[in-house]
């Protein structure tokens, strides 16, 4: 896990976002995340990272694209891309896929019956939008980049709504 921050995040929860290629999917909806966090001052509760299943960006900064149309909303994405690891499953509370690729690759790499129960899809954060997955924006224009901002920006504040219902700040 990532940076000085590791030392204090045993009373934090962890929050694993997960896409193909952890260069535009994942690290934007850390990005979002966080930001709304920021918003709201719950930074302190929460440890955000994110990974993809696919390593061959590995250490790369998030897609050129991805960055641009984050930016203009104000979002800075700085993560560099890694693969999902083993040790992801007992570090983190919850596993939140991008669509289903993702979950079932996710669910299948899971070493115990506990760990596949921390796999969530964002698309079920959804209420307004219709869609079922975020779709991938990799072989897609600019307006694939935008579309996955909108519904991460929904999903990630209805995730937030309902982390905050079920009392996990309290519970942890
Ligand atoms: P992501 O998008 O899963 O949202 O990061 C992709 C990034 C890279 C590739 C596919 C999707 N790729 O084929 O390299």
């Amino acid at each position: 896990m990532k940076n000085s921050i590791d030392l204090n995040i045993k009373n934090k929860y962890k929050i694993l976002f997960v896409c193909l290629g952890n260069i535009c999917r994942s690290p934007a909806a850390e990005a979002v995340f966080n930001h709304k966090l920021e918003e709201k001052k719950l930074t302190q509760y929460f440890f955000v990272d994110s990974a993809g299943t696919y390593g061959g960006h590995s250490g790369e900064l998030p897609d050129r694209r991805m960055r641009l149309a984050a930016e203009k909303r104000g979002y800075t994405l700085t993560h560099h891309s890694r693969k999902i690891t083993f040790s992801d499953f007992e570090n983190f509370d919850l596993i939140v896929v991008m669509d289903n690729y993702n979950y079932d690759d996710v669910c299948f790499l899971a070493p115990t019956i506990e760990a596949k129960n921390k796999v969530c899809k964002m698309a079920s954060f959804l209420e307004k939008s219709d869609f079922t997955y975020i779709p991938d924006p990799y072989y897609e224009g600019s307006e694939g980049f935008e579309l996955v901002l909108n519904l991460l920006d929904e999903s990630c504040e209805n995730l937030l709504k309902h982390l905050k219902n079920k009392h996990v700040l309290i519970l942890k």
